[in-house]
């Protein structure tokens, strides 16, 4: 081939590519966008644009399964998703993006509380309503978001400390706070030592479950929280951090781990260095979310008790965007309740769960 007919073959290819990438190119310039309703869009329906903070655990999944499929187009809704990948910055960029397409709303699950006022400013600036789902925001601005649905973080940490109480009270282990001489030093070997496997650092989460958890047992005075280290909610760092505290510390007697993904990662840990778990096990396991697999575990003696963080938030959220269109009052604050299901009665509490 001559040169001539090299240099046509090349403009021919480079135009061929072009092409392709015109194509493929998406109809909106949006990042981190997983997946979007690209039907149609009917001018009747209501545009929510819904940043989810990432995918890091069942319960996170469980939850936006419970918003997707409440904001639906037979319900009057088109969703647009947006996925975070646990990354603030993210999150950020995906609200420009939703605010740069007009959205009617905004729903956010902020992966952590500070940093926010920025954004959600210029959403307001745009007069598009935020609602704030799971995770809260700190601002002191609270005309940023117009209604906010979660589950009491505080309240299920406190749950944590509360569980423990009465079983080391059903266990008859010394409860230095019954002691009428405080001023006897504490017997070593009444001391119980926990560690806490706390969730994202600065998420809502995090410190609602770590300040409940304290407040009670500030209460104990043997009991002895050795160790607080995150293992930002996944299975993987949560298996990580627990092997080091396991090396570091040879006698721990309680652990609280701030979600189930985490606790699954910490019980292989805990087997791997040949030690029990769970029900006359050498570590007592309290979880958070109350996933299916955590039944699993509960019903194969591995966690003690899971202190439920309920995921099914998108029927109340339909629920007052619905009410706001309809020119009514939202609750600014909507709390979705959970329980406390113990090892003992997992089998049966599981039965019509949906998560
Ligand atoms: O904010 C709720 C927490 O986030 C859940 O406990 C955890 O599993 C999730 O990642």
């Amino acid at each position: 081939m001559n040169k001539k007919n090299r240099i046509i073959l090349l403009i021919i290819f480079i135009g061929l590519i072009a092409l392709s990438s015109c194509s493929l190119k998406p109809l909106k310039n949006l990042q981190n966008i997983e997946s979007e309703n690209t039907d149609d869009v009917d001018s009747d329906l209501i545009i929510i644009g819904f940043s989810q903070l990432g995918s890091e655990s069942d319960w996170r999944s469980a939850n936006t399964k419970s918003i997707q499929n409440s904001l639906i187009n037979d319900n009057g809704f088109s969703l647009i998703f947006a996925n975070g990948r646990q990354k603030q910055e993210n999150q950020i960029k995906d609200v420009r993006s939703f605010i740069f397409q007009e959205v009617d709303y905004i729903v956010i699950a902020p992966v952590t509380e500070t940093g926010w006022d920025t954004v959600l400013t210029e959403a307001r600036d745009a007069k598009i309503p935020v609602v704030l789902v799971d995770r809260m925001i700190d601002t002191k601005d609270e005309s940023l978001y117009v209604a906010w649905v979660g589950t009491d973080k505080y309240e299920e940490g406190a749950k944590a400390g509360l569980w423990l109480e009465e079983y080391l009270e059903n266990q008859g282990t010394l409860d230095t706070v019954l002691q009428e001489d405080k001023s006897l030093p504490l017997e070593e070997d009444s001391l119980i030592n926990i560690v806490v496997l706390e969730g994202t650092i600065d998420s809502t989460a995090q410190i609602g479950r770590s300040q409940g958890f304290e407040d009670i047992a500030e209460h104990h005075e043997n009991w002895n929280i050795v160790a607080q280290e995150s293992g930002d909610f996944t299975k993987a760092k949560g298996k990580e951090v627990m092997i080091k505290l396991l090396q570091e510390h040879d006698d721990i007697d309680v652990l609280v781990s701030q979600n189930d993904d985490m606790t699954f990662g910490a019980i292989e840990a805990i087997h791997e260095a040949g030690l029990t778990c769970g029900v006359n096990g050498d570590i007592t396991i309290i979880s958070f979310d109350a996933v299916s697999k955590a039944f699993d575990m509960m019903e194969a003696g591995f966690i003690n008790v899971v202190i439920e963080c309920n995921p099914l938030q998108g029927p109340p959220i339909a629920e007052i965007i619905a009410r706001l269109e309809r020119g009514e009052e939202a609750p600014k604050i909507s709390y979705v309740e959970g329980q406390v299901f113990e090892a003992q009665n997992a089998s049966t509490e599981r039965i019509g769960r949906i998560y």
